[in-house]
């Protein structure tokens, strides 16, 4: 549209956007300027929550593209025809800090995928690591709160994330891959994804196989040292996300899954559903069977990249949970803050909307669009709003889409369950043995130059951890504190 004339948010033409009306030249405004009153009071309401974790991120479109069909395993529309492509949509972030934080910080970094598919949204909202610091969600505020600023001098505080690993060994493996040289990436673009957790596939003959995705970074993985990050611009990798997308070199990432049947599970050496541990792949090797890229930036960041409410709780038919206890609280915890961060109806958000037809009997709450005449899409009609009812074309469940009952492993029972596990430390101890001198070097320094400022109850605590995964971890630590 040619210079179009500037209105009111109602639609009316402003004549006048630069004086406010004023009782005379020297005088005071009156009430008249409706006009005014609505510009400040929108401003007053531009910022909405940060979000609790992950605030400061940053977001793509992108498309998907299925090379390998997963049909044998899972009824996931998206996953069956080979060639076939689905719309994603990724958003990238760090952990602690808030939106005015660094994106050179040294924290893993969130990678939230959604596949728009032909049945529903379906979200990964995973991290560039495979495990996590906890297996136990209770524990979740907790470790953020250790890891956030210090609640008196609003500083990072390297002793009190010192003191919370220090009680707690399942946090070893997590800490060990964020104090070595991977734990600052060069960008968005140079890390991998993983869903972190068990998750389940199940298919049209109601057979569950447990499953972790892998987004293996096609431009490969580039890290930054402490030094090198500190002279870099703190949106340094906002810019690059937005300007390779800009330039037509499409960041991509070949998605790969590893599969355990049920019985293999009950074999398996570790336990599968815990988050502090990897699947090795020699027990379950990693299968190819796609590869995404982002193609285009997001054309209005707030809109898309702030109000983008990812849920783990956002599954398609074919796609499940495990007993993962930490992925349980998550297809809670997520919904919750988004109906608090962005609103009850969060979903009619176009970044959100689901790009199939969406039917239910929900209805109204704050800025409901079911309104017909707004001709808004993914909005149910407003006619008929209970279920069951008489009328023949109205929404209804399709026993086709049941999802097959989830196995329990061990004779069932209700009670506190313990995180004592004899072995915390191997894995941790796997990736150790396997970098190099100068990354073995550097994973040390940095931890020591944290700990260093740790209590002596702690240094030791965290010591002993860490020679229980490697001796010579622990000895270079020691020796580096002095
Ligand atoms: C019990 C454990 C956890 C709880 C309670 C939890 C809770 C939350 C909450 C409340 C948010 C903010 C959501 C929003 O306002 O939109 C969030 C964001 C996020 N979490 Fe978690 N989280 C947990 C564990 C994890 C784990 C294990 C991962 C990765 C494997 C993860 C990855 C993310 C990511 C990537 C985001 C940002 C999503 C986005 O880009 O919008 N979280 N988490």
């Amino acid at each position: 549209m040619a210079n179009p004339t500037l209105t009111t948010a109602a639609g009316a033409p402003i004549a006048d956007d630069n004086n406010s009306v004023s009782v005379g030249e020297r005088g005071p405004l009156t009430f008249d300027n409706y006009q005014l009153f609505e510009k400040l009071a929108h401003f007053n309401r531009e910022r909405i929550p940060e979000r609790v974790v992950h605030a400061r991120g940053a977001g793509a479109h992108g498309t998907f593209t299925l090379n390998k069909s997963l049909s044998e395993y899972t009824i996931a529309d998206f996953l069956q025809k080979e060639g076939s492509t689905t719309d994603v949509f990724l958003r990238f972030s760090t952990v602690g800090g808030g939106q005015d934080s660094s994106d050179y910080a040294r924290d893993p970094r969130g990678f939230a995928l959604r596949f728009y598919t032909n049945e529903g949204n379906y979200d990964v909202v995973g991290n560039n690591t495979p495990v996590f610091f906890l297996n136990d969600p209770q524990k979740f505020p907790d470790f953020v709160h250790s890891q956030k600023k210090n609640p008196m001098s609003n500083v990072p505080d390297a002793a009190r994330m010192f003191e919370y690993w220090a009680n707690h060994p399942q946090s070893l493996h997590q800490m060990t891959i964020l104090m070595s040289d991977r734990g600052i990436p060069k960008s968005w673009r140079h890390i991998h994804g993983f869903g972190s957790h068990t998750f389940s596939f199940w298919n049209a003959k109601g057979e569950r196989v447990w499953m972790k995705w892998h987004f293996v970074c096609d431009q490969g993985i580039e890290t930054v040292t402490e030094e090198e990050a500190a002279k870099l611009p703190p949106f340094g990798a906002q810019q690059d996300l937005v300007d390779s997308i800009e330039n037509g070199d499409f960041p991509s990432w070949t998605v790969k899954v590893q599969i355990l049947t049920e019985e293999q599970a009950k074999e398996f050496p570790i336990n599968p559903f815990d988050l502090t541990k990897v699947w090795p792949y020699d027990l379950a090797p990693l299968i190819e069977v796609g590869r995404f890229e982002l193609n285009k930036n997001v054309e209005n960041y707030f809109a898309e990249t702030e109000q983008a409410a990812f849920a783990p709780s956002n599954f398609v038919p074919g796609i499940g949970s495990s007993p993962d206890k930490m992925l349980q609280a998550r297809l809670i915890a997520y919904s919750d803050a988004h109906r608090y961060r962005v609103g009850v109806n969060h979903h009619q958000i176009p970044v959100n909307a689901a790009r199939c037809p969406v039917n239910h009997y929900q209805r109204d709450g704050a800025m409901a669009g079911a309104c017909p005449v707004t001709g808004a899409k993914n909005v149910p009609s407003a006619d008929v709003n209970f279920y069951p009812n008489d009328r023949s074309e109205t929404p209804k469940p399709d026993s086709k889409y049941l999802e097959p009952a989830m196995p329990v492993e061990e004779d069932a029972w209700i009670g506190r369950h313990s995180q004592d596990d004899e072995d915390y430390y191997s894995q941790a101890g796997d990736l150790y043995r396997i970098m190099s001198e100068k990354q073995k070097d550097m994973l040390t320094s940095t931890i020591a130059g944290g700990l260093s400022q740790a209590s002596q109850s702690v240094q030791d605590r965290m010591l002993s951890y860490m020679s229980r995964a490697d001796e010579d971890y622990a000895e270079r630590v020691i020796q580096k504190i002095g």
